[in-house]
């Protein structure tokens, strides 16, 4: 299958690697709807997208089920969901978590995909394909991790589900490693970034960093590969063996 032409929806496109799928999509010619909270930060990543009449932007807050079900009616019919979308991930050590902060990682991660879900599955094109993103604290979590390991877990046994739940839509995940994104700007993983990268890049077969642009590129393959669902897709630079 071939994308060009195609309408993506891209949640989480207005930062990080839900910004390099929307690049790696208007790359191959698809039209794509950026959605994300912020509407300032939406009319920047249309802007820097440069696609014209090809990109569209929604603000809603995926988390909440009046502004998911809005999203869709906005966006009409389309072929494919790719979900990035999270904050609030709360890293904390388990004696002292804090139950709200937990709340809000599961509505980040877990409510958000199943509301998507329910609204996406009504108008998504049959041949079309959904996306999550989970990561790498799923597999090798560190020790404040325990709740970021547990929702990032969830997504890959949600995905299985809804593979066999959604057929013929197809439905995937995937795993990031440590991307160079926003991201490490506004967790509790911003000290040392900079040191922390380069031990990183360090240990992994890779030998780099990951880029959004490299998860843009798999996100691409899990759209077009008709024989690919019900998949969690390591791209992690090997992360999960070092
Ligand atoms: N970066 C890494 O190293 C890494 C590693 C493993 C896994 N991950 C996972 O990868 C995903 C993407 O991370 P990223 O690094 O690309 O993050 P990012 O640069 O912070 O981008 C997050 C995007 O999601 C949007 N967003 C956040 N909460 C939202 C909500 N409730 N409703 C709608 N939009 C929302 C943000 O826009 P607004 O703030 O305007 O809403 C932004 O566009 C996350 O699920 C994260 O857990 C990241």
């Amino acid at each position: 299958m071939d994308i060009s032409g195609n309408t993506i929806i891209v949640v989480g496109g207005s930062s990080g690697m839900g910004f390099g799928v929307a690049q790696a999509a208007l790359a191959k010619g698809a039209k794509v709807v950026i959605v994300g909270r912020s509407p300032e930060r939406l009319a920047q990543a249309t802007e820097d997208l440069a696609g014209g009449e090809r990109v569209k932007s929604i603000s809603a807050d995926v988390t909440r089920e009046d502004e998911v079900r809005h999203l869709f009616e906005v966006a009409g019919s389309f072929d494919h969901l790719f979900v990035s979308a999270a904050s609030h991930l709360a890293y904390q050590p388990i004696r002292d978590f804090d139950l709200e902060a937990a709340r809000k990682t599961i509505d980040a991660k877990l409510i958000a995909a199943l509301l998507l879900s329910k609204y996406a599955s009504r108008q998504i094109n049959g041949h079309g394909s959904i996306t999550f993103t989970a990561g790498i604290a799923a597999e090798r979590p560190m020790a404040t991790a325990a709740l970021v390991a547990a929702v990032n877990g969830g997504l890959f046994s949600f995905t299985y589900a809804l593979a066999i739940g959604l057929a013929p839509v197809r439905v995937n995940t995937i795993s990031p490693g440590w991307i160079d994104t926003p991201i490490w700007e506004t967790s509790a993983l911003a000290a040392n970034k900079s040191a922390r990268f380069e031990q990183m890049a360090q240990r992994l077969p890779a030998g780099r960093i990951g880029r959004p642009s490299d998860i843009g590129h798999a996100a691409i393959f899990l759209m077009e590969n008709e024989f690919t669902t019900a998949t969690v897709l390591p791209v992690d630079g090997g992360h999960r063996l070092v």
